[in-house]
């Protein structure tokens, strides 16, 4: 997948994923604001909508191909493990920082895979998957930042999200804005120290 790596000064690495019609380029400044000195591993998404980047197909606004999502998910799940091994950063300290659309892939990683990450940033995210058991995510930290007003991702998806993360044993944080769909920096912030509570590196 296309990408940029930085090899940072600690032992965690943030997998940024943009929204849609982003690239890899996006959220780097964010990446700096909640640890500078972790690696980074930025991906951009394979599917291509009408000239946007995405990480997998929709059918309609808000409505997922469940088949390119399930295949999508297992690509970038093998190759963060290929980027692991290419770049030897620890496959087992990365986290998550996902926007949107890159929220939505990561959601699914954990929804499909289970403790394939370290923990996770959420900003604007949807319920990836309904109807199917999630894997145990017992301790997983999750930061999710959400708008009581956002027009993509109601709010309803946001309280069934945390629902379905918790139940399945995640410890889930979520911070309410109410900017709509828009990435603010006080909830950046509230990400940054949710970060340095839960995730530090060493
Ligand atoms: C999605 O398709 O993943 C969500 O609707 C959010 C977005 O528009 O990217």
């Amino acid at each position: 997948m296309n990408h940029i790596f930085n090899q940072g000064k600690n032992g965690n690495t943030l997998l940024l994923l943009h929204g849609t019609g982003g690239d890899e380029n996006d959220l780097l400044p964010i990446a700096g604001m909640i640890d500078g000195d972790a690696s980074v591993l930025s991906v951009r998404g394979n599917v291509d909508e009408n000239g946007m980047n995405r990480f997998f197909r929709r059918l309609a606004e808000g409505v997922f191909d469940e088949e390119d999502l399930i295949f999508r998910t297992k690509e970038l799940n093998d190759f963060i493990g290929q980027a692991a091994a290419n770049y030897g950063f620890d496959r087992g300290h990365v986290i998550a920082v996902g926007y949107s659309n890159g929220a939505n892939i990561a959601g699914s990683l954990l929804y499909h895979d289970g403790k394939v990450l370290k923990g996770a940033v959420l900003l604007h995210p949807m319920v990836p998957r309904r109807g199917i058991e999630i894997p145990d995510l017992t301790g997983l930290p999750v930061f999710i930042g959400a708008g009581v007003n956002d027009p993509i991702c109601p709010a309803q998806e946001t309280k069934d999200l945390e629902s379905d993360l918790t139940k399945a044993g995640a410890e889930v944080e979520v911070f309410w804005a109410n900017m709509g769909h828009q990435l603010t920096r006080d909830e950046v912030d509230h990400a940054s120290a949710w970060y340095q509570k839960h995730m530090k590196g060493e």
